[in-house]
């Protein structure tokens, strides 16, 4: 029998970005622990609290908050001088990190998976995906090759040795023979990782058992999905995707828990929608409108600075993510953004080959050539921003969200305003908070 747990998973349910840092960074205040299972650095939070702005790639923003344990998953990959440079960063403006739990069974990323991303990158041309660049993709290619390196081999210097000895020749041929690339000698990677692998090695332990631990003892959990849905390596637009899975269902496998933990599962969407990097995005808005987003939503990498490309909101899309993670309630962020437009468009469904779709389709071909068919709701003029209480909406952004409501199945729960904490809205008859 599943037992009630004190779970919530916030998931991204389009490509990244929707703004999942504000939603859980809300949420966590209410948590016990956090924690990420799968990505890495490709990863950026932005949250504003007062004065400040923390940019965060792997912390969970729960790290702001001192009596919230946070956890990096074993289905994580891990770079550790950025992560070492986000601890240093945080405890200079005098943040306590000492929340911080790395599982042993995490992967670590090193400088040639990162000089490989882009220098395969480089050759692929105009087929390129355009990722991040920082290694993601071959760090989880060597992880499903079984040559990965774990923290916990990583942490210990005579392990950490002999890996290099065993693997960094392989690299270094690969790098000389079809990349032309000089290669890295190992007293190189020994004298800087070394002493990173000192500074990370207090942070290490089981962390299924603790994740257990406090799902067991009914704590509020809190699980933070990076990168988005259609990112997902399965489920995203293959291979225009990350190499992790995104989805709800990778959360057991990349903490270590039974899928029965799973409590609650909150897509977080943008009240439009963005994408960086290459790949079809069927609702693309290249002229003006497509400038208004990205300017007045500040849609700009937070890992990258390159500029995301912006459309109208696709309820295709949606229906998909909602479905491939079995969401009960959608976080819709940047609704503020629409403010002042005439008029809004929702994709409702797709026209493909002369006919008409609601299906998300799985080929490039496909998505590619697919038409929209938007249904267009009159917009509202007030600043929103202010506004705390979902009745005070405008009528014209309640209707929007009813019809995001009515196409997806799938209820809105909590409204983002803006990107402050305290602009965010809870609905009436959320059904979340077992918290
Ligand atoms: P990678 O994860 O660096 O391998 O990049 C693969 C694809 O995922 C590229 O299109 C990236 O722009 C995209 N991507 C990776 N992480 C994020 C993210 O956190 N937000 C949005 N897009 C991302």
């Amino acid at each position: 029998m599943n037992k009630k747990c004190n779970s919530l998973a916030v998931i991204g349910a389009q490509w990244g970005d929707e703004g999942k840092g504000k939603v859980v960074d809300y949420l966590t205040a209410k948590s016990s622990l956090v924690a990420r299972f799968q990505g890495g650095n490709n990863a950026g939070h932005t949250v504003v609290t007062g004065d400040n702005t923390f940019k965060m790639h792997h912390l969970p923003v729960g790290i702001l908050y001192p009596e919230v344990l946070c956890v990096l998953g074993n289905g994580m990959v891990i770079h550790p001088s950025v992560l070492v440079k986000e601890i240093d960063e945080l405890q200079k403006r005098g943040v306590d990190t000492s929340n911080l739990r790395i599982s042993e069974k995490s992967h670590i990323i090193l400088p040639f998976h990162q000089a490989l991303d882009n220098l395969m990158e480089g050759k692929k041309g105009d087929k390129k995906i355009g990722t991040t660049g920082l290694g993601i993709g071959p760090a989880y290619a060597d992880k499903a090759y079984r040559c990965g390196l774990r923290m916990i081999d990583f942490i210990s210097p005579h392990r950490f040795n002999s890996w290099l000895e065993e693997n960094l020749p392989f690299y270094n041929q690969l790098l000389n023979k079809i990349y032309n690339h000089e290669g890295f000698s190992p007293e190189e990677i020994i004298n800087e990782y070394q002493p990173l692998a000192e500074r990370l090695s207090p942070y290490v332990t089981d962390t299924s058992q603790l994740v257990l631990d406090n799902l067991e003892e009914e704590k509020n959990v809190l699980f933070e999905g990076s990168q988005g849905t259609l990112l997902d390596l399965d489920h995203g637009t293959y291979p225009y995707v990350t190499s992790s899975s995104t989805v709800a269902g990778a959360i057991p496998g990349g903490l270590g828990i039974g899928p029965r933990y799973i409590g609650d599962i909150m897509g977080v969407i943008k009240a439009y929608i963005t994408r960086v990097g290459e790949g079809p995005f069927p609702t693309e808005e290249k002229g003006d409108l497509g400038d208004y987003m990205r300017q007045k939503g500040g849609e700009y990498g937070t890992t990258t600075g390159r500029p995301r490309r912006c459309g109208w909101f696709d309820g295709v899309i949606a229906s998909y993510t909602a479905r491939i993670n079995s969401l009960n309630g959608w976080a819709v962020t940047k609704i503020d953004v629409l403010g002042g437009l005439e008029n809004i468009k929702i994709a409702t469904s797709y026209y493909l080959k002369g006919e008409r779709v609601d299906r998300f389709p799985s080929t490039l071909e496909d998505l590619y050539s697919v038409e929209p068919t938007y249904e267009e709701l009159p917009g509202w003029e007030e600043d929103i921003s202010e506004i705390r209480v979902f009745d005070q909406l405008p009528q014209n952004a309640k209707n929007y969200l009813e019809a995001l409501e009515d196409i997806t199945g799938v209820k809105v729960s909590l409204l983002s305003v803006g990107p402050e904490r305290e602009q965010t809205i809870v609905l009436p008859g959320a059904s979340f908070y077992t918290f």
